[in-house]
């Protein structure tokens, strides 16, 4: 009785009765129960994952953390996964990781520019500014919502040196244009992957034609850990730098709580140090503290067992969302895969057209009314947000697409938690509307 393992095991117990209950609780009812744009979705498995380490009480990143980081590598067809405490940092660690001077002549010096879009979410621009580069913005594609590769190189100056895009909601951008132009003028690519875990392009995942891919586990995502994100690269000096800025700049690559890996920790002589300087103190990197806790990691690793189930179910519902609205293509414009992708959406977007005769506002104040949740692109134009007012940029034409998303596009969940029977309900919303507006539209 006074074994560890048997309170364990009634607590795993307790744990799955209290999941029963949870969700036993509260059924669909059409037009009074909210359908979310994005959620959770868990089962006793993940709550009893987290609770068993909570009782291991390691706290920081530990076991869970290394266990996770090799599979999900794995899962991805990666080399290596740094986890980190959110999808914002790994953005900001995959940037500023080519920043670092162990890259010599090849690192990203202040002034250089990097060539991104500002219709999409700000963690992914705020650390090209945060280090001193310049975001050079093209305008995007309406239905696929991702970078208009058709102008591309009129954003490309002698100081050109990265390109850093989101997948935007699941939609692989044009990677046969942006790999031309990584290899042509010998550029670095980041590929925020937040929104598109599993999406592909040519067959091959996402994430793995840049030199850095990044990734988001907050619970709107493809997969939770409440908190959460990594930077994926196949590179590994890469790695070694992105780790180094996460763990405080450190240069010493121990995990927490170990020492001497290197079995050189007082042997060393950096900088203008004295030889056999501890190396656990030793800083190669301006760095922060971007860690998770090793509970992350307990959750993820249950969630990543339901990746692939989540992955087929967004993208069903995204199908069947897509055949059903096909009819008022008139007004409404219905995305579309970018050519040659299998995307893993993250949401269903639509932008009403100029002459629909109704307006965004109205078409989203009804779903709202009939508890369908909906959602902006994020940011909509980021540069017309106040806070990028006075950045330095450069903007090449005149971002009219992104302008119409900021103005007349929105999106709606294809989440794994929209099952048939709400599937229905949305689609009979819509034909509601397209009903009660006839005598309006044209
Ligand atoms: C494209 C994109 N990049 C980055 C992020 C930031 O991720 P996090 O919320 O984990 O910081 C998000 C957030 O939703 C996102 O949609």
């Amino acid at each position: 009785m006074e074994d560890e393992n048997y309170y364990r095991e009634q607590i795993r117990k307790y744990v799955s009765e209290i999941y029963k209950i949870r969700k036993n609780k509260g059924n669909f009812v059409p037009g009074e129960t909210v359908i979310p744009f994005a959620g959770r979705i868990y089962d006793e498995k993940e709550i009893a994952s987290l609770v068993d380490s909570s009782l291991d009480f390691w706290l920081t990143a530990g076991e869970y953390a290394n266990k996770f980081e090799k599979a999900f590598a794995k899962f991805w067809g990666v080399k290596h996964c740094s986890l980190v405490n959110s999808g914002s940092s790994a953005n900001l660690l995959a940037i500023t990781a080519l920043t670092s001077p162990k890259l010599g002549d090849k690192r990203l010096k202040k002034g250089d520019e990097v060539i991104t879009v500002a219709a999409g979410f700000p963690t992914t621009i705020n650390p090209i500014i945060q280090n001193g580069l310049i975001p050079v913005f093209v305008d995007v594609e309406l239905g696929t919502y991702n970078i208009d590769t058709k102008n591309l190189e009129k954003a490309v100056s002698p100081k050109t040196r990265a390109i850093m895009l989101a997948h935007t909601l699941g939609n692989p951008f044009n990677l046969d244009a942006i790999m031309e132009l990584v290899h042509k003028y010998d550029l670095y690519l980041i590929e925020d992957c937040c929104d598109a875990v599993g999406a592909e392009f040519r067959g091959k995942k996402v994430g793995t034609f840049g030199h850095l891919a990044t990734v988001s586990f907050y619970p709107a995502h493809h997969m939770t850990m409440g908190e959460g994100g990594a930077v994926l690269t196949n590179n590994l000096e890469l790695e070694k730098i992105v780790r180094s800025f996460r763990d405080w700049g450190r240069d010493c690559y121990c995990e927490p709580g170990i020492d001497d890996t290197c079995k050189m920790r007082f042997k060393r002589q950096m900088g203008q140090l004295p030889y056999g300087y501890d190396h656990k103190y030793t800083y190669s990197h301006i760095g922060y503290n971007l860690k998770v806790l090793d509970l992350q990691p307990a959750i993820g690793l249950e969630q990543l067992k339901k990746l692939p189930e989540f992955i087929r179910t967004r993208n069903n519902n995204f199908n069947l969302l897509q055949t059903a609205l096909k009819k008022y293509n008139e007004y409404l414009i219905i995305p579309e895969a970018t050519e040659n992708s299998s995307p893993s959406w993250f949401g269903f977007p639509l932008t009403v057209k100029e002459d629909a005769g109704f307006t965004r506002s109205e078409i989203v104040a009804f779903l709202e009314q009939n508890k369908i949740m909906t959602r902006m692109l994020f940011g909509g134009n980021l540069l017309r947000q106040p806070a990028y007012e006075n950045i330095e940029k450069r903007v090449i034409g005149e971002l009219k697409n992104t302008d119409i998303i900021m103005n007349n596009t929105f999106f709606i969940g294809v989440y794994p938690g929209i099952d048939k029977e709400k599937r229905e309900y949305i689609i009979g919303a819509f034909n509601k509307f397209f009903e009660k507006t006839k005598d309006k539209r044209n």
